[in-house]
Parts: structure tokens; C-alpha cells; sequence
């Protein structure tokens, strides 16, 4: 990606664009001119993000002409936390936040969740946009408008929808992100994949061929056609009733996996590798059809799972975390599973010992090929 990308987005409220490549950081003075209309911006920044880009994202946005606050958040998933969002409506609030002010979120997806919340509750919804400046959150988390924090009975479990006003992401940013930080927008680049089949998969097989080290100027060219991917899903189901759902592919598996090691040592795109081969194991269980069509999207993920840091996964403990899993209907849990490539279904009503033999094999994968 060379060029410059640039992704409209269809919302409930307005249009927006997600704009991903190299010197898009020069363009966020014109986007936040655009957004926040006379009014100042409340710049809110990842710690670590801050300490590798702050200064120079601050310069841009102040070449827009628009006051700026800036404040620093801790970095890590406790920072998801209704504490998180009380300080920042107290910041806010106590700087005169208004209406026609502009919020701008920079980091990965725990900051844009949690600063999109803080936005959307604030005077009942103040404008927002997002510095994306992690792999998962420019394929994913940056699009869709879902916001939210964590709660102690779960994740996840308190949010809204505020779509931004817009996203950018510099190539420079994303060039800083360490190796397991790039597996972990890959889980959710190479779930895209699977759900869409043909082209993106073919190309993602072909990028990942050589393994780690990950450089992120490889995966440049998986980067759009995931955005567009996910743009297409969350304008046909923004509220998340029906395909959206699709999108938590590998997810049932792969939240267990964190859940059962308290997320700890692997990181969320880590496990949904791991929960990706679940499904598939599962699916060939259940007798999906397309097994021989979906032998290449399993050998990437295998390979995938192989560069996985060895941890001890207890099928115990997995399986007690898979049943507080709170995608479940009248049936008891759901699963999405691929019937072939690009072809997802939802399925529930899975016998126990069944789930048990694919918890089974996707641990066995993980003690190496
Ligand atoms: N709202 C949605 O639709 C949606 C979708 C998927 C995931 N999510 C959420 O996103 C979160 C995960 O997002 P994430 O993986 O981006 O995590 P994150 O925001 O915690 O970022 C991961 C790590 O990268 C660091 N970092 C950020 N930018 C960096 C950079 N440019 N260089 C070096 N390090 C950098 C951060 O400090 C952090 O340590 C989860 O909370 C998940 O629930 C939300």
C-alpha cells in the first residue's frame, strides 16, 4: 500500500471515512477542521502510543488551529473501566466540553472503545474521531461504531453504538508494533479472510507463506480489503442482530482460551488463531460440507497456531469458561462455523462431548507440529 486508502463507511449517523497509509498524519489537521466546528479538540492518547507518537500527532493537530487538550490513559485492558470513563467525563466537563467540540481517540481498540464511550455519554454525545494506531483495531475495531467498556461480570458487557466522525491511520504509527502485537491484528485479518474466501484468502495465504517475523509493510495489502470487508458487514447490521454476527468467527473458542488464562499470555488475536482452529475442528466434527475446500484455510491457520507461544491450555478450564460465553440461544451455545470458505453459518445445539474433542484438538495444536 503505496497509495493511500480511504474506506467510506455508511452509519446511522452520516457517513464516514476510515483512511489508512503512509503521511495520512499530515491529512488529520483537514479532518478535524472538518469535524469540529470551531469548537477545541480533546485529544485522548495510549501511554505507550504516546511515548512513540505523541508529540508529532499533537503538532498535527494543532496545525488544524483548534485548541487542544491533551490527556494520557494507561495502556492495557483494565483501562476499559467505567473509572476510565468517569476521569474523562471529569476532564471534559471540567474544561467546558461542548457540543460542537470534537473528541479524538488515539491508540488501539481498548482506547477507542472506552474514549467512544466516554464520547457518546458525555452531554448525551459529543463528535469523535480515531488515530487508529494498532493492526486490529485499523482492520476491525476502528469500524463499526460499537463502544464500551468491561464490566466485572464480563467483557464488554457496557457500551454504545457512536459512530466516529472519522478514522486515519499512519503507516508510521503501525510501524512500531512488536511482533505479538501484529499476531494480533493477523488473527482477526486471517477470521476475515476465512469469512470472505476467495481473493483475500488466497492473497493472505500467499503473505503469511513465510511466517514470522511479521513486517508490517507485507501486510499492507490484507489491510483494505479487511476494511471493506468489515465496513460491508456493519452497514448491513450496524446494531449487530444478524451478519454482524459472523464476525465473532473463532470468537466462542477463543474468548474461553483467554478467559481459562485469565488474559494472560496470549493476546486476544493469539487466541482467536487458536479459536479459529476450534471451529474448523469442530465443523469437520459436525459434518459440515465443505471440509476439502476448507484444507488450505486450516493449513494457515495450523501454521499460525505453530508460532503461537507454548502455553499450558487445561480442556477443563476451557470448557467451564466456554459455558459464561453469552453468545448462546434457546439451544445453549452458538458457534460460528465455516461451511467453506467465505460461507459462514451459525449453529448451536452442539452435543458437550463434541465441543469437548475439538477443545481437544485445537490444544493439541498448540504443543507443537
Ligand atoms: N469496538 C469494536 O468493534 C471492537 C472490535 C474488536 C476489538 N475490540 C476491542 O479492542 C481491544 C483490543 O484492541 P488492540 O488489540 O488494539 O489493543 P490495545 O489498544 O490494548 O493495543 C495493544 C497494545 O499496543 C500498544 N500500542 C498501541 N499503538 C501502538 C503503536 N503504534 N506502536 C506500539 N505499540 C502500540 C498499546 O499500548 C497496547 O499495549 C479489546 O478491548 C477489544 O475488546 C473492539
Amino acid at each position: 500500500m503505496s497509495r493511500r486508502i480511504s474506506v467510506e463507511v455508511k452509519s446511522s449517523r452520516g457517513n464516514y471515512s476510515v483512511t489508512v497509509g503512509r503521511g495520512v498524519e499530515r491529512r488529520l489537521a483537514a479532518a478535524v477542521r472538518r469535524s469540529a466546528h470551531g469548537g477545541s479538540v480533546f485529544a485522548v492518547f495510549d501511554a505507550i502510543l504516546y511515548s512513540l507518537h505523541g508529540t508529532s500527532i499533537e503538532r498535527a493537530i494543532r496545525k488544524s488551529g483548534r485548541p487542544l487538550v491533551s490527556t494520557i490513559i494507561p495502556s492495557g485492558e483494565q483501562t476499559k473501566s467505567a473509572e476510565t470513563v468517569a476521569q474523562l467525563h471529569d476532564l471534559f466537563l471540567k474544561q467546558q466540553i461542548a457540543r460542537h467540540d470534537l473528541i479524538l481517540a488515539c491508540g488501539g481498540g481498548v482506547t477507542s472503545d472506552v474514549v467512544g464511550y466516554a464520547a457518546a455519554t458525555v452531554l448525551r454525545g459529543v463528535r469523535w474521531g480515531t488515530c487508529s494506531t494498532t493492526l486490529l483495531s485499523v482492520v476491525d475495531a476502528s469500524i463499526g461504531g460499537k463502544t464500551g467498556i468491561n464490566h466485572p461480570r464480563g467483557k464488554n458487557l457496557i457500551g454504545a453504538f457512536w459512530p466516529p466522525e472519522f478514522v486515519v491511520s499512519d503507516l508510521k504509527w503501525l510501524a512500531t508494533l512488536d511482533q505479538t502485537q501484529l499476531r494480533n491484528g493477523l488473527g482477526e485479518i486471517v477470521k476475515t479472510a476465512g469469512l470472505a474466501g476467495g481473493r483475500l484468502l488466497g492473497d493472505t495465504i500467499e503473505t503469511l507463506a513465510e511466517g514470522q517475523p511479521f513486517v508490517v509493510e507485507d501486510l499492507q495489502g490484507l489491510i483494505e480489503p479487511c476494511i471493506r470487508f468489515k465496513a460491508d458487514i456493519v452497514e448491513r447490521d450496524e446494531r449487530d442482530q444478524g451478519v454482524r454476527q459472523w464476525l465473532n468467527y473463532g470468537h466462542t473458542f477463543g474468548h474461553a482460551v483467554e478467559r481459562s488464562l485469565g488474559f494472560s499470555r496470549l493476546v486476544h488475536g493469539e487466541a482467536v488463531i487458536l479459536g479459529m482452529l476450534g471451529a474448523l475442528e469442530l465443523g469437520e466434527r459436525l459434518r459440515l460440507p465443505g471440509r476439502t475446500s476448507l484444507k488450505p484455510f486450516k493449513s494457515l491457520v495450523v501454521s499460525l497456531c505453530a508460532q503461537l507461544p507454548r502455553v499450558h491450555l487445561d480442556p477443563d478450564d476451557i470448557m467451564a469458561a466456554m459455558h459464561l460465553d453469552k453468545k448462546r440461544d434457546s439451544r445453549g451455545l452458538q458457534f460460528v462455523l465455516l461451511k467453506r470458505p467465505g460461507e459462514p453459518t451459525i449453529t448451536s445445539g452442539v452435543p458437550v462431548g463434541t465441543i469437548r474433542q475439538a477443545v481437544q484438538a485445537m490444544i493439541d495444536s498448540n504443543r507443537g507440529v
